[in-house]
């Protein structure tokens, strides 16, 4: 499917912006589905995202009751580590919020290593969206970027690239934690709803090679998550849509 490229002048613009986005996304799929599940990004990027949802006024249309929360990846530290994806959006989002603590799936750290950690998620996805699917279907994805083109835990030229059966593996990676647990890419690409956010000159190079360069996603990963049927839009700042050739639409 085509991406759409939705560009805002400033930072504040395109978190507000993308939260909206967001929220419309949740509600459509509760009105559709009954319920909506959202697999999250780690940053700081995706965190700004993840405070708007929490605040006034855009927390007052969010259907939290039917909403259940993923994690797209996660770093292998404990969950009280300052570190962890978990923690993170515990901070940004839950602990503001009604969620049903049973509706939201952290990436357990305490198994023995990351690749008994990575199964053990698996084996909860499983549970939780009763399929026997080659692939979860998750409603809304939530990615970021990084500089260096990885998305999610997935990383340019790991080999969890390669993965297309497990739902979930480990990784090593960079910083801030070598350590970490990713969904696969055939995961992500079956989302019915991706958002792709993403600010800053430092990631411009990386926007540009992945969305208008070559296809080669084992350098640019975000290439291959890209829903095969769903729909994709990529929020970018103006400075990370700098070297951007195409029109993007601008509000
Ligand atoms: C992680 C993320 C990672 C992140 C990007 C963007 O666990 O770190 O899942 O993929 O989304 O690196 O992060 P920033 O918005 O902080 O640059």
């Amino acid at each position: 499917m085509p991406v759409t490229i939705e560009q805002r002048a400033d930072y504040p613009t395109l978190i507000a912006d993308a939260a909206r986005v967001v929220a419309h996304e949740v509600r459509e799929a509760v009105d559709r589905r009954g319920t909506c599940r959202l697999v999250l990004a780690g940053g700081e990027t995706p965190r700004a995202l993840y405070e708007r949802l929490a605040a006034p006024p855009l927390c007052e249309t969010i259907p939290w009751a039917h909403t259940h929360w993923f994690f797209g990846d996660e770093r292998w530290v404990p969950h009280a580590d300052p570190r962890s994806n978990a923690a993170m959006v515990e901070r940004a989002l839950f602990a503001h919020l009604a969620i049903p603590r049973h509706h939201i799936y952290p990436v357990s750290t305490d198994a023995a290593n990351p690749k008994a950690g990575a199964a053990a998620y698996e084996t909860m996805l499983r549970a939780a969206f009763r399929s026997s699917d080659a692939w979860p279907v998750f409603d809304v994805a939530i990615l970021g970027l990084g500089a260096d083109g990885h998305t999610a835990s997935l990383f340019p030229g790991d080999a969890a690239l390669a993965e297309r059966t497990a739902w979930v593996t480990a990784t090593r990676a960079g910083s801030p934690v070598p350590d970490r647990i990713t969904l696969t890419i055939p995961v992500f690409a079956s989302a019915r709803f991706m958002l792709v956010l993403v600010s800053g000159a430092a990631k411009a190079a990386s926007v540009a090679a992945t969305l208008e360069g070559p296809r080669d996603p084992t350098r640019w990963p975000a290439q291959a998550t890209i829903p095969t049927s769903g729909r994709c839009v990529w929020f970018v700042d103006r400075d990370a849509a700098s070297k951007l050739e195409q029109r993007t639409n601008r509000p």
